[in-house]
């Protein structure tokens, strides 16, 4: 039997959803792409407009606007609807707003059969994970948000500057909540195998407050470009698609994902960024660091707060 065509239906065609839709077509990921979006004219518009780019494209990809039924046979539906923040508005001021609108995009979609791969871009998106876990109803490892990914990408392209090396060659976590109580994972973070510290060791030019500060701008670094052009949506685009192509291509990549927590970090029953194995599956399994005091510390205040947010709405 040959293998059926693999296909990603997209919930939300604003400017993350567009960018992402754009980012896979550029980097063709999948043979099938449906846009789904309460603003039918635009996912129409922005088909048409993707369409138009296909003669340049590495591959074939079929995209169309869709409705909720396309869900049935998706591989991965990914959910980028929602409110996003306005200036001096917290990830965590969408929590309300964002519940509600998810158990209808979550209702529908389950309504019309999907089987597959949840994967969640929305804010706050470790407790939007959490939500389309509950209602869906389906394992928790085929429900994934998109966690601290992109935090962990600002932080390592940040090292990489700083340092003058290719980003891709810096490793290094950004775990907890993606939002104001994340943490970087020093103790963990290395540039071909040299510790961080070895680094700032190593030439008088490199300090400890820098880096103090570098941490801070991956952090804070949504309200800045939100400051500056009201969203952000590139980074997070090619984030999601990096996680489609480790689901799709079955990679078993390492990803600093939303995973639902069950004991590890000592903690459970709710979802946070921690690094974990993806594959065609899902989380194969989350990676339990070994974190010093201080980390260990800040990730159970980052997974409190999340868990006091949440609470009202899924008690
Ligand atoms: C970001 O970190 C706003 O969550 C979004 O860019």
């Amino acid at each position: 039997m040959s293998k059926r065509v693999n296909r990603v239906a997209l919930i939300g065609t604003g400017f993350v959803g567009s960018s992402y839709a754009f980012a896979m077509l550029n980097q063709g990921v999948t043979e099938e792409l449906v846009l789904i979006d309460l603003n039918k004219e635009k996912s129409e518009g922005d088909a048409m407009d993707l369409n138009h780019g296909l003669p340049f494209a590495p591959s074939p990809t079929s995209i169309w606007y869709g409705d909720y039924s396309d869900c049935r046979d998706a591989d991965i539906v990914v959910i980028c609807a929602g409110a996003n923040q306005k200036p001096g508005e917290t990830r965590l001021d969408l929590v309300e707003k964002n519940t509600k609108i998810f158990k209808s995009i979550v209702d529908q979609v389950m309504n019309n059969g999907f089987d597959g791969i949840f994967l969640v871009a929305t804010n706050p998106v470790d407790i939007l994970t959490y939500a389309v876990w509950k209602y869906s109803g389906l394992p928790k490892e085929r429900v994934i948000g998109s966690g601290t990914i992109l935090d962990t990408a600002r932080f390592r392209y940040l090292l990489g500057d700083y340092f003058q090396v290719d980003s891709r060659n810096v490793h290094g976590y950004i775990i907890g909540e993606h939002g104001d109580t994340e943490l970087p994972v020093w103790s963990h973070a290395d540039i071909a195998g040299k510790t961080i510290a070895d680094w700032v060791k190593k030439k008088e030019q490199y300090k400890q407050e820098d880096l103090d500060q570098l941490f801070l701008n991956v952090r804070d670094a949504a309200y800045h470009i939100i400051e500056r052009k009201g969203a952000t949506y590139y980074g997070i685009a090619m984030g999601l698609v990096r996680l489609t192509k480790a689901i799709l291509q079955n990679e078993n990549s390492v990803l600093t994902v939303s995973a639902y927590l069950d004991g590890k970090y000592g903690q459970s029953d709710v979802y946070i960024g921690v690094p974990a194995i993806v594959n065609r599956k899902g989380i194969r399994d989350v990676i339990e660091l070994h974190l010093n005091q201080d980390e260990q510390e800040k990730f159970t205040h980052s997974a409190e707060v999340l868990k006091k947010t949440m609470k009202p709405f899924f008690s």
